[in-house]
C-alpha cells in the first residue's frame, strides 16, 4: 500500500468537486421538476366569491339571431377601406354611420346613452352609470379596414359577406367589425331588456385605425382629455383566442395584450458626388448603403426573451404545454436563453423576443449610365418592451458604423407601458372572468402585442390598457387578418356579442373579491 501522496490528494479534491456539482445539479433538477408539475399561476380568482351582477341572460329569439347576422353582414358589405391617412372612403364611412343608427335604434334613442360624431366619421358613446363614484371604463374598436381585392384569391368576394359552411367571409370580419358590431349589438340587447349600468362606460369607434388613427382616435382622446376623463381600464382589439396556433400547447388559450411594442422608422442615406458611369469611384452610394443595410440584417437586435411580458405568457401557459416544453416553460429562471433561441427559429415567434429590423424601402438611381448621388433606405423596427426608442437608435448607429451613412429617425415611439395583470388588477380580472364565463375551457394569459392599435393614443387616460377580442383563431387563421379569406364562424360572432353582453354586466362589480391565492410558487 503506497503512502498517500499528492496524487490521492488531488483525487480527493476532484471527488469533492464532483459530488458538489452533482448535488447542485440534482437540487436544480428537483426544483425544476417540482415547478414543472406544480406551477399554475392560473387558478387566481376563479374560485373566489364574486359579487353577482350578471342578472340578464344572453338568450336570443330566433328573430334576434337572424337580425344579429343581418346587421353584421351589412357592416361587412360597406367598403370602409383606409388606403392612406389622406385617402379614405368618405362615402362608405357615411354609409356606415347610417347603418349604425338603423341597426341599433335603442342605443341611439336611450336616455342613458349620449352619442357624438368625432372628426366626421368616428363615434363616441357615453353610457351613463347609476353610481357616478365608480370609475368608468372604455371599449374601443375601429370601423375602417385594409384594402382587399377579390383577384388575390378570395373564395368569396371580400365585401360580399357571403356564407360558406357557416362562416361569414369578408374584409373586416376579424379586424375589426366583429368588435364594432358586437359591442353595440350587446348594448342594444341589454338596453332592450331594461338594463341600466351601475358603472358608466365609453365606447369609441375610430375610423382610421389602419392608417394610424391620427384623426379618429386622436380626436376622441382630445375630447376626453378636455373633459378630464380618467378611465379605470380600456379594452381594444389586439390578441385573440389561440387554438393550435402556439406550438406544443395542448389547449386553446386567450391572450390578453398587456403592452404593445414600440416602433421606429429610420431613414438611412448616403450622398456622393454624381458622375459618369465610365469613371466610377471604388464605392458607389448604392454600395455603401447596401453594405450598411446588410450589417443591420446580419446583426439583429439583442435577444431579450424573458425581460418583457412574454415571460409571463409562458409561465401562465406552462402547465398546458407538452413535455419537454412544459419543463422549459416552467423554469424560465433557468431556461430563458434556450427558449429564446427556440423562438428565434421562426420569424413569427422571434418577434416576441427582440426588437425586429425590417428593411422596407431602398431607392436610388435615375439612369443606367449615371452614378447616383443619393441612395436611401427605410428600416422599420418594432421595439421590444425591454428597450427604449433611444437605445434602439444608438444601436443602429453603432451597427451601421460608417460616417458616410446618415441615420435619421422619421417617426417613432417607445413601447407602451405594461398594464397590470395581478390578482388585484381590476380590469384584467374582470376581463379574465368574462372570458371564462363565456369560454370556460380557456386558459387566460397576459401577452405582448407585436403590432399597434388605436389604444396607444389613450395611454394618458388609462394606466391599464388591454388588447383582446373574443375571436377564435385556429392554425392559419391569423394569416387571414389583412390577408385573403378573412372570415368568422357564425357561432363565433354570436359568442362575441355574448362576451360583450357579459363583460358590460361584470363591470358593474364594484371591487374584486379578496384573493384566495391558488398560486404555488417554488
Ligand atoms: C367607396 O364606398 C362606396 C360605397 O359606400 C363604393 O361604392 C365605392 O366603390 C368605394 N370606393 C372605393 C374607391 O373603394
Ligand atoms: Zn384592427
Amino acid at each position: 500500500m503506497a503512502a498517500p501522496g499528492p496524487n490521492s490528494k488531488l483525487l480527493f479534491y476532484v471527488k469533492g468537486i464532483f459530488f458538489a456539482l452533482l448535488f447542485i445539479t440534482l437540487s436544480v433538477l428537483t426544483i425544476a421538476c417540482l415547478r414543472t408539475f406544480s406551477l399554475n399561476v392560473n387558478v387566481g380568482l376563479k374560485l373566489a366569491d364574486w359579487e353577482k351582477t350578471k342578472h340578464i341572460g344572453f338568450d336570443l329569439s330566433q328573430r334576434q339571431r337572424e337580425e344579429l347576422f343581418t346587421n353584421f353582414k351589412e357592416a361587412i358589405r360597406i367598403p370602409t377601406v383606409s388606403y392612406s391617412p389622406t385617402d379614405i372612403n368618405a362615402t362608405a364611412l357615411d354609409e356606415f354611420s347610417r347603418l349604425l343608427r338603423k341597426a341599433f335604434p335603442t342605443v341611439f334613442t336611450s336616455s342613458l346613452v349620449q352619442h357624438e360624431v368625432v372628426a366626421d366619421y368616428s363615434h363616441l358613446f357615453w353610457v351613463q352609470g347609476s353610481h357616478p363614484d365608480l370609475v368608468p371604463y372604455m371599449l374601443l374598436a375601429h370601423i375602417d379596414v385594409v384594402p382587399a381585392s377579390e383577384s388575390d384569391g378570395w373564395e368569396a368576394p371580400p365585401f360580399s359577406a357571403e356564407e360558406i359552411d357557416n362562416f361569414i367571409y369578408g374584409r373586416g370580419t376579424l379586424d375589426d367589425k366583429g368588435c364594432v358590431m358586437g359591442i353595440l349589438q350587446a348594448l342594444e340587447y341589454l338596453l332592450m331588456k331594461g338594463y341600466a349600468p351601475r358603472r358608466g362606460f365609453y365606447i369609441g369607434l375610430g375610423h382610421d385605425e389602419e392608417v394610424s388613427g391620427l384623426n379618429g382616435a386622436v380626436n376622441i382622446v382630445r375630447l376626453l382629455k378636455q373633459r378630464n376623463v380618467q378611465l379605470s381600464f380600456l379594452l381594444d382589439e389586439g390578441f385573440l383566442v389561440l387554438d393550435g396556433v402556439i406550438k406544443g400547447l395542448n389547449e386553446p388559450a386567450a391572450l390578453i395584450g398587456v403592452s404593445e411594442k414600440g416602433m421606429a422608422t429610420v431613414k438611412l442615406s448616403v450622398t456622393t458626388p454624381p458622375g459618369h458611369s465610365s469613371m466610377p469611384p471604388r464605392e458607389s452610394s448604392i454600395g455603401i448603403l447596401a453594405a450598411a443595410v446588410k450589417r443591420l440584417e446580419d446583426n439583429p437586435m439583442p435577444m431579450l426573451f424573458g425581460q418583457g411580458p412574454e415571460r409571463d405568457t409562458f409561465e401562465h401557459l406552462a402547465h398546458k404545454f407538452n413535455l419537454p416544453l412544459r419543463f422549459l416553460a416552467s423554469n424560465l429562471w433557468l431556461f430563458a436563453p434556450i427558449v429564446g433561441r427556440l423562438l428565434a427559429l421562426q420569424p413569427s415567434t422571434d418577434a416576441f423576443s427582440r426588437t425586429t429590423t425590417a428593411v422596407t424601402m431602398f431607392n436610388s438611381g435615375v439612369k443606367v449610365n449615371v452614378l447616383p448621388s443619393v441612395a436611401e433606405a427605410f428600416v422599420n423596427l418594432r421595439i421590444h418592451s425591454a428597450q427604449s426608442l433611444q437605445e434602439v437608435l444608438d444601436l443602429i448607429n453603432s451597427k451601421v458604423g460608417d460616417q458616410r451613412v446618415k441615420v435619421e429617425l422619421v417617426h417613432g415611439f417607445d413601447p407602451l407601458p405594461v398594464s397590470s395583470y395581478s390578482e388585484t388588477s381590476y380590469g384584467y380580472q374582470i376581463l379574465k372572468k368574462s372570458i371564462l364565463d363565456v369560454f370556460p375551457q380557456l386558459t387566460v394569459a397576459p401577452g405582448l402585442c407585436i403590432a399597434n392599435t388605436d389604444s396607444r393614443h389613450y395611454k394618458d387616460l388609462a394606466a391599464d390598457i388591454y388588447r383582446f377580442a373574443p375571436i377564435w383563431a385556429k392554425g392559419g387563421d391569423t394569416q387571414r387578418i389583412h390577408g385573403i379569406n378573412e372570415r368568422i364562424s357564425k357561432q363565433n360572432y354570436e359568442d362575441m356579442v355574448g362576451f360583450y353582453f357579459t363583460l358590460i354586466q361584470n363591470c358593474d362589480i364594484k371591487k374584486l373579491p379578496e384573493t384566495h391565492s391558488g398560486v404555488h410558487e417554488f
